[in-house]
């Protein structure tokens, strides 16, 4: 059974993950952390930042495993995860570029006519999480169909990171970030699974806003099920899910 934090705003959340974070990497200076896109986590990155700088904590050691990434995009486009990633957690948390991998990373360039490198890249990156030694404090959104990573309704709850095809309502959801034109989003992505997505020792979802309300009562209080993704959080012995009153109005 996951915690359940209703907070006021995405500042509160924001500083509960600033906190938790900023402790465990100075118990561990290099902490692996499991990054994530969208706007939810953008606060909980702010708050530790601030932390980080205030409390002069080193992260030279500090190392980062993303969630998931477009296929089909230059790592340098503005809207690939690779460059998001870098932008609004690299950059502000003075982090080594080096140490922060995305999944999309090893695939750059690859056609997806390339079954061979395109079946190995998924594989490759949860062997590199767990030479790592796992993955420390996962932060996670949740799209508004209980969709966690890439991993769409339907998805295993045991898969590790695959390449998979992009539903036509997350490529309509996502238009927004390429001019709203829909033959401009990719088609496929790379995503954790929730089986990797499993194995973080501990899972931090962040939800704002009525939109999410549905899917975090899904989450937290319907049965275990594919057809919400977000519910394999109920199988985790430390999931915190962290909201804010609207997302919270369902539960
Ligand atoms: C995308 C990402 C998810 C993210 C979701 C919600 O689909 N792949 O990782 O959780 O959007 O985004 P937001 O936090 O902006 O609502």
């Amino acid at each position: 059974m996951a915690e359940v934090i209703i907070v006021k705003d995405e500042a509160e959340a924001g500083a509960i993950y600033g906190r938790c974070v900023a402790d465990l990497i100075k118990a561990k200076p290099d902490a692996v952390l499991g990054l994530a896109t969208g706007s939810s986590p953008l606060a909980a990155y702010r708050a530790l930042a601030g932390i980080v700088e205030a409390e002069s904590i080193d992260v030279s050691q500090v190392r980062g495993f993303a969630l998931d990434e477009y296929l089909g995009l230059p790592l340098t486009h503005p809207e690939s995860y690779h460059a998001t990633i870098h932008r609004t957690v690299v950059e502000p948390l003075g982090l080594d570029p080096a140490k922060v991998h995305v999944p999309g990373d090893i695939l750059e360039g690859a056609p997806l006519s390339d079954g061979e490198r395109i079946a190995g890249a998924g594989p490759a990156y949860d062997a590199a999480i767990e030479a790592a030694g796992g993955i420390d404090v996962q932060i996670l959104g949740i799209g508004t169909d209980g969709h966690v990573g890439f991993n769409e309704p339907g998805s295993s709850l045991a898969s590790g990171t695959r390449v998979k095809t992009l539903t036509e309502q997350t490529r309509i959801d996502n238009a927004r970030f390429f001019d709203d034109d829909l033959a401009q989003v990719p088609t496929h992505c790379i995503t954790q699974g929730i089986g990797t997505i499993l194995k973080a020792r501990h899972l931090v979802l962040l939800a704002f806003g009525a939109g999410k309300a549905e899917a975090v009562a899904e989450t937290v209080e319907g049965g275990v099920s594919a057809f919400c993704p977000a519910s394999a959080l109920q199988l985790h012995p430390h999931a915190t899910i962290i909201v804010d009153e609207a997302a919270a109005s369902r539960l």
